[in-house]
C-alpha cells in the first residue's frame, strides 16, 4: 500500500465509522430541486442550510435568462477571461459597480478564487496581512498561498474575532511596512456582523487598506441589499469589497469591487483569474436578472427577508434556544455537543427539514451547532413546521435543557 492509500484509508475509515452510526451528514444527494425545496431519497425536504437568501434562484425569469444564454453562447466559453470575455460580462460588471457604488467590478469564476487572487496580487514581503481569527477558508488559503511565494511572502497575523482593540494591537506591532486588513461583513458560521465602523476608522488611522468579504451580506443587509457598507453607512470608505454569486445571486461566481487602477492591477495579475475558465454566460445572465430584481425591488425583497428572519429568531428565542452571537438571518442553533447536533440533524431530516450540523473541526469542541439560514423563499408553513420540530427535538435531545447526554456509543 502506498502512502497515498494509507492517507486515504484514515479518512475513509473516519467517514465509514460516522456513516455506520448514521452520523455522517454531508454530501446528501438531492434527487430534484436542490434549492430551498428539494427531494432527498424521494422525500420532500425544506432546506434551511441553503444560501439562496432572497429565494430568487428558482425564479422563472432567472431560469429563462440562463436558458436563452445557453442558446446564444452555449454552457461555457472554453477559455479564460483574457481570451474569452463577452459583452455580457462587461455589461454586468459595469452595472454591478454602479449598483454597489464602486468605480469597477471584476467577476471571477468563484468567490473563493476572487479572494485568493486578490490577496496574492496585493500582498508581498513588505506586507503584513491582518486577519480576523474566524476568517473564511478563502481568506486563509489566499494568505497562505501568498506567504508561500519564495522570498516574497507576506507576514500573516490574526486579531481576536471582531475586536477593534486586538486589531489595533496587531497594526501597531506588525513587522512589515504595509498592512492589509481583511474581515467579513457577516460571518457564515456564527451569523454575526463585524463592527465595521470601528474597523474602518482604525484602518484609516493606520493607513491600512481594508478588504471586506461581504458574501453573506450582499442582498441581505442594507436597505436595498447592497450589503454591510450600506447597512452601516460606510459606502466610499472601504477600498475593496469581495462577494459572490453563490448565495443571493443563486449561481456561482466571484465579485471584486474597488477603485479602477487597483481592480485593473488585480485583473492583470491574479493567477486565479487569469488561469481559470471564464464565468459561463448562462450564470452571468442569471445574475444579471437577479440584479434587475434588486434594482427594481431591493428594499421590498430585503424587508421580506428580515421579517421572516425576525419571526424565526423570536420563535427560537421564545423556545429557549441559544443562537450564539447571531444578529442576522444566519442563526446557528447551538447544541454544544457533537452527538446532540447529529441527532437533531437526523431526526429533523426524517421529518423533511434539512439543517446541516457543524461539528469539530469546522467549529471548536463545545460549539457544535445546526446551521440554520432563514431565507425570503421559506414559506410561513416552512418556518412554523421547522420551529415546532426544533422545539420537539430540542427537548428530546436535551439541547434546550443543556443536560449532558454523553458521547456516541460504539
Ligand atoms: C465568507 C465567504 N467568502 C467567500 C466564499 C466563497 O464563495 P464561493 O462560493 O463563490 O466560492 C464563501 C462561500 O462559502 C463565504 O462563506
Amino acid at each position: 500500500m502506498s502512502w497515498i492509500h494509507a492517507k486515504a484509508h484514515d479518512t475513509v475509515a473516519r467517514v465509514r465509522q460516522a456513516k455506520d452510526k448514521q452520523g455522517y451528514p454531508f454530501f446528501r444527494v438531492f434527487d430534484t430541486g436542490g434549492g430551498l425545496h428539494a427531494h432527498i431519497e424521494g422525500k420532500p425536504v425544506t432546506n434551511f442550510s441553503s444560501n439562496d437568501y432572497l429565494g430568487l434562484t428558482n425564479h422563472p425569469k432567472v431560469k429563462e435568462a440562463a436558458k436563452r444564454a445557453v442558446d446564444e453562447y452555449a454552457c461555457g466559453l472554453s477559455s479564460s477571461r483574457p481570451q474569452a470575455t463577452t459583452i455580457e460580462h462587461v455589461r454586468l460588471e459595469e452595472r454591478l459597480a454602479g449598483w454597489m457604488g464602486f468605480e469597477k467590478c471584476l467577476t471571477f469564476t468563484t468567490g473563493y478564487q476572487a479572494m485568493l487572487g486578490t490577496i496574492a496580487a496585493l500582498a508581498d514581503k513588505d506586507t503584513t496581512l491582518v486577519l480576523d481569527a474566524y476568517s473564511h477558508a478563502c481568506i486563509l488559503d489566499g494568505s497562505f498561498l501568498a506567504a508561500g511565494v519564495p522570498k516574497n511572502g507576506p507576514e500573516i497575523r490574526f486579531f481576536n474575532h471582531n475586536s477593534a482593540k486586538s486589531l489595533e494591537r496587531i497594526l501597531k506591532t506588525r513587522e512589515r511596512k504595509n498592512a492589509l486588513v481583511i474581515c467579513e461583513g457577516v460571518y457564515s458560521l456564527d451569523g454575526d456582523t463585524a463592527p465595521l465602523r470601528e474597523f474602518v476608522e482604525m484602518c484609516e488611522r493606520y493607513d491600512a487598506p481594508l478588504i471586506v468579504d461581504d458574501a453573506h451580506a450582499t442582498g441581505t443587509l442594507g436597505a436595498s441589499g447592497r450589503g454591510t457598507l450600506e447597512a452601516m453607512g460606510l459606502q466610499g470608505r472601504v477600498p475593496l469589497v469581495i462577494s459572490t454569486f453563490s448565495k443571493t445571486f443563486g449561481g456561482i461566481g466571484g465579485l471584486l469591487f474597488g477603485q479602477e487602477d487597483i481592480v485593473e492591477h488585480i485583473k492583470n495579475s491574479a493567477r486565479s483569474f487569469l488561469f481559470s475558465a471564464t464565468l459561463p454566460v448562462p450564470i452571468v445572465a442569471a445574475a444579471s436578472t437577479i440584479l434587475d430584481m434588486l434594482e427594481e425591488d431591493g428594499p421590498k425583497l430585503v424587508t421580506e427577508l428580515h421579517q421572516k428572519a425576525t419571526y424565526f429568531r423570536d420563535g427560537l428565542k421564545a423556545a429557549g434556544f441559544d443562537l450564539g452571537a447571531s444578529n442576522t438571518h444566519i442563526m446557528p442553533v447551538m447544541c454544544r455537543a457533537e452527538v446532540k447536533a447529529i441527532f437533531m440533524h437526523v431526526a429533523l431530516l426524517e421529518c423533511g427539514i434539512l439543517m446541516v450540523p457543524l461539528v469539530y473541526p469546522s467549529v471548536k469542541i463545545g460549539e457544535e451547532r445546526l446551521r440554520v439560514n432563514v431565507t425570503r423563499g421559506h414559506t410561513q408553513e416552512d418556518l412554523d413546521r421547522a420551529l415546532e420540530l426544533l422545539k420537539t427535538y430540542g427537548e428530546a435531545f436535551f439541547v434546550l435543557s443543556g443536560e449532558d447526554i454523553g458521547p456516541f456509543e460504539d
